[in-house]
């Protein structure tokens, strides 16, 4: 079995800046109650027409630059997302278009939250094996076009955006341990469900706004606290190590309480927790790939350090990785 590490990273957001005042006009909220009860300041907003494949094209080349892999010699390309651009072809295969990456097998996972935590232990599977030389793993989301922008409990804590990295066999370092997890009992507490075979869209789907994220927040806020800090001793414990030998944690950016309560209960200092989810809030699967990215990018993350990456969404599902950088 080979080693694989991170080779590359990228990143793409959308220029549109929604902020919390902006909210204020649109549903009854308060830039006070968000800002103290999510730690969400701003988010991005994607522009009429652009989609999903469109912010993961610009992820992609920054990460296949920053590998400098040239896009004729990627051999995966998986895209893990909740907003794809059509229900299908994949929107891995769109980006394949955009990057001529001819080579490359394609297809997306749906893992939510986690998807980019999913789509790297799966690449990592490939490349281990000796299955394809490189993969190229994008989270990707525009969630403006499923927020239901009259419901105040879910539209303040949502944005959009891309992160990508780029895999491949690496000589010392790389992925130490990884952990998935999934509880499909608690489907309920997060879904969309108009629009798949179980509510196709029609008239009566529109009109009670089955097309839009539904989501148990309290309930949320409690499993990902336990899942979050679950993951994080038991993917440590995998791969030998404990809460004091980790740098750097980064976290999918659900709620900055969720984040803080989690590391008090793994022993961990909240300075190794990075955050970005004050100036982008939740972009699902895309938020623990620009927080890699951000994290790599500012200098935080440096060679040698031990990187802890933990998500949890919709479905329920969960993953982690333990990266030495
Ligand atoms: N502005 C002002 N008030 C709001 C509001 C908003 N945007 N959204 C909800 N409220 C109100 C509620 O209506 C409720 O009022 P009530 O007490 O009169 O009924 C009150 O604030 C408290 O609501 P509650 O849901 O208990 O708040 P909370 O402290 O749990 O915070 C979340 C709500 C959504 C921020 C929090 O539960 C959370 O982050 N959950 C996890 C979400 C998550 O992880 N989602 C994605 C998973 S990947």
């Amino acid at each position: 079995m080979k080693r694989v590490g991170i080779i590359g990273v990228g990143e793409y957001l959308p220029k549109k800046v929604l902020t919390n005042l902006d909210l204020e006009k649109k549903v009854d909220t308060s830039d006070e109650w968000i800002t103290t009860r999510t730690g969400i300041k701003t988010r991005r907003l994607a522009a009429h027409g652009q989609a999903c494949s469109d912010l993961a094209i610009n992820a992609a080349r920054e990460a296949l630059e920053d590998a400098k892999i040239c896009s004729a010699d990627v051999e995966l390309i998986i895209v893990a997302t909740i907003t794809p651009d059509m229900q299908f072809p994949s929107t891995a295969c769109f980006v394949q278009s955009a990057l001529r990456a001819r080579r490359a097998v394609c297809f997306d996972v749906s893992a939510a939250c986690a998807g980019f935590v999913y789509a790297l232990v799966i690449a990592q599977q490939f490349i281990a094996r000796g299955t394809y030389k490189n993969a190229l793993i994008i989270g990707s989301e525009v969630l403006s076009s499923i927020t239901d922008w009259k419901d105040r409990n879910t539209c303040v804590l949502f944005g959009d955006g891309a992160g990508a990295a780029v895999l491949a066999p690496v000589s010392s370092g790389g992925i130490l341990s990884t952990y998935l997890g999934s509880d499909g009992s608690l489907s309920n507490l997060l879904m969309l469900p108009g629009g798949g075979s179980r509510h196709p869209a029609s008239h009566r789907s529109i009109d009670m706004r089955m097309h839009y994220i539904k989501m148990r927040g309290n309930e949320l806020f409690k499993f990902a606290v336990k899942i979050m800090s679950e993951a994080a001793l038991q993917v440590l414990k995998l791969a030998g190590l404990e809460s004091k030998d980790v740098d750097w944690v980064i976290p999918h950016q659900a709620n900055t309480r969720i984040l803080l309560s989690m590391a008090k209960k793994i022993n961990l200092p909240k300075e190794k927790i990075f955050l970005n989810i004050d100036r982008y809030g939740n972009m699902s699967s895309a938020s623990t790939a620009t927080a890699l990215y951000e994290a790599v990018k500012s200098n935080c993350i440096k060679k040698g350090d031990i990187v802890l990456l933990d998500a949890f969404g919709g479905g329920l599902v969960w993953g982690a990785c333990v990266v030495r950088w």
